[in-house]
């Protein structure tokens, strides 16, 4: 039986190093910030990271008009001081993100309109060359609170190469046609959120973690994007999401996360094995999502 000491490392103390062997399929708890500087240079083919969103919410309680509380991320992890604070973030994982990326990996970044545009301008202000934004529409969005703006059913992830110059980087176009909305398989994937068995529960019935993603997401980067037996790194991995995903599309994984409660879930969910298709949904599926995008009704 695997056990927790077989999948975690813990980081701890400054010397070391870790070797690629000794990292794979492993999660690593520890601060990114530190754990990435022990990572040799050019070791992914392809990084995902869905960092902190610094959605700054206020510190009380978030009423719907309809008397319902609004289900927010107020975790210690999402708060900054400042914008500057935040950027300074970025910009110190992004460096070592660029580091240990093979010379024709490709990295992803997935956030909301608090910080996705922040953070891609520092990207490319950093040389990183963004290939593509994919836009996730929801189709079960946390519902509007106070009607005053559009009800925001999205995320944006952006997708990038080290640098303009990289050619021949992994893109799967069968799977990136698949999985696009519409003939050409635009750059919008539309799927719910995380939900139903898949979401993790602690024993009161309380979510585990306030944005875990959805698997048919990575399923979805993992595919178009990486072969068979690659490397990938999500160095700030939540749930483990990415991991489990590239466990079961037998690609291989380093996950870092600095939560002890978060990294206790990732290894539950690793050591029970799941399957994933590679095809879209069902058929009942797209209808559902037809529907929502109204594309029934026009006549
Ligand atoms: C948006 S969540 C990721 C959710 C994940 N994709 C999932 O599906 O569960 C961001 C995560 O980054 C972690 N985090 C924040 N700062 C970190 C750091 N310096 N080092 C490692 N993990 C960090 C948080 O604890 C949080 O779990």
């Amino acid at each position: 039986m695997i056990e927790f000491e077989d999948l975690v490392i813990k980081d701890e103390g400054d010397a070391r190093e870790y070797n690629v062997e000794q990292i794979r399929d492993k999660i690593i708890w520890g601060d990114a910030l530190r754990v990435l500087k022990k990572i040799p240079d050019e070791t992914f083919d392809l990084v995902f990271v869905d960092p902190p969103y610094f959605l700054q919410l206020p510190n009380k309680k978030l009423v719907r008009w309809s008397g319902t509380i609004v289900d927010g991320v107020n975790d210690e992890w999402d708060k900054f001081r400042s914008f500057e604070e935040y950027d300074n973030f970025t910009r110190s994982w992004l460096k070592e993100v660029k580091r240990v990326m093979k010379p024709k990996a490709t990295v992803w970044v997935i956030g909301t309109y608090h910080n996705i545009h922040r953070v891609g301008k520092i990207m490319q202000d950093m040389g990183f060359w963004i290939l593509n934004d994919v836009i996730w529409i929801k189709t079960n969005p946390v519902p509007n609170f106070l009607g005053v703006r559009f009800t925001n059913a999205t995320e944006t992830l952006i997708w990038a190469t080290k640098d303009k110059k990289v050619k021949g980087y992994t893109f799967n176009k069968e799977y990136a046609k698949e999985f696009g909305i519409g003939k050409v398989g635009a750059n919008i994937w539309v799927l719910p959120i995380c939900g139903g068995k898949e979401r993790l529960r602690d024993k009161s019935g309380k979510k585990v973690h306030s944005t875990q993603k959805p698997l048919e997401l990575l399923k979805r980067v993992i595919l178009t994007t990486t072969k068979e037996g690659d490397m990938i790194l999500d160095p700030m991995a939540g749930t483990g999401t990415t991991g489990v995903a590239a466990k079961a599309l037998k690609r291989h994984y380093v996950m870092i996360e600095i939560n002890e409660t978060y990294v206790k879930a990732m290894v539950e969910r690793l050591i029970t094995p799941i399957r994933l298709t590679t095809s879209n949904f069902s058929y009942s599926y797209q209808k559902r999502i037809q529907q929502y995008l109204k594309l029934n009704e026009v006549k």
